[in-house]
């Protein structure tokens, strides 16, 4: 896993917009892997800016969110077709056909999640999957105990999950307890993924995602077994890990990223 410790959260969404901007450029059609929550609205704003003034094009992007809760209508607030359309869609000029959001609402559950996993094939993969992790060490909804090799699926949210999300609602009991999730091993055949972390209320999660042992009980754990991953975490996060000093000297070797 590459590691790189961004100042604050400011610099941390800016060199993940210059990464997905440098992947864009070696293939406009790229397959885009999503993430919502607090972690890539910085990212997501580094995107439009990208687009209004450098001129960075989505019209050929095709995208796939990793979740979305059960039972919320798109036009709900805290729905994450709501949460993407406000925080990036409608601000760049990706296709609303391109974009793929797991279906809350589906009466066959079942059966979407096959199809999601088919339209992910269909599309050639991944290329890039952009990821925020829990308080918990989850990735997507994968919570603690998830099959690591678990494809898309409902899942239950666990009780910590379900707390720090209360703040995106007015009271906790309004918080979908579950969830339609890519799974561990639909997340894992992605080609790349992009670790986002920030805060000091991560550190604990990323410290044990990046350098604790391979667990289903930190699902972004994971990560350390896929060739190409790149954490960018701002100082709060990095600040339990224990080789920062090594992180750091790696980047000053390898200056920019590519
Ligand atoms: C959301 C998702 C979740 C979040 C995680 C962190 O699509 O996949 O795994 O990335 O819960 O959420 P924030 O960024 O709000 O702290």
């Amino acid at each position: 896993m590459r590691v790189i410790v961004a100042k604050d959260y400011d610099e941390m969404s800016k060199r993940a917009g210059s990464i997905v901007k440098d992947r864009l450029a070696k293939k406009p059609n790229l397959v885009l892997g999503l993430a919502t929550g607090s972690t890539p609205v910085g990212l997501y704003k580094e995107l439009i800016r990208l687009h209004k003034e450098e001129g960075l094009s989505f019209k050929d992007v095709v995208t796939f969110n990793l979740d979305e809760y059960c039972g919320l209508s798109h036009d709900h607030p805290q729905s994450y077709h709501y949460f993407m359309k406000e925080n990036l869609f409608k601000d760049i000029d990706i296709k609303p056909e391109n974009t793929h959001i797991p279906e809350g609402l589906s009466k066959n559950v079942e059966e979407f999640c096959r199809k999601y996993e088919e339209e992910i094939k269909k599309c050639g993969g991944i290329d890039l999957q952009v990821l925020g992790i829990g308080g918990d060490g989850h990735i997507a909804f994968n919570e603690p105990g998830s099959s690591l090799s678990s494809r898309t699926r409902v899942k239950t949210l666990d009780e910590g999950t379900i707390k720090d999300n209360a703040r995106f609602f007015e009271r906790e009991e309004d918080v979908p307890k579950i969830a339609i999730t890519m799974g561990i091993g639909t997340i894992m055949e992605a080609k790349e993924h992009l670790l986002l972390i920030n805060g000091k209320n991560k550190a604990e999660a990323a410290a044990k995602a990046i350098e604790g042992p391979i667990t289903s009980q930190i699902t972004a754990s994971v990560l350390q077994n896929h060739p190409k991953t790149i954490a960018i975490l701002d100082e709060e996060a990095a600040s339990l890990l224990e080789r920062s000093d090594y992180y750091k000297f790696t980047e000053e070797q390898s200056g920019e990223i590519s």
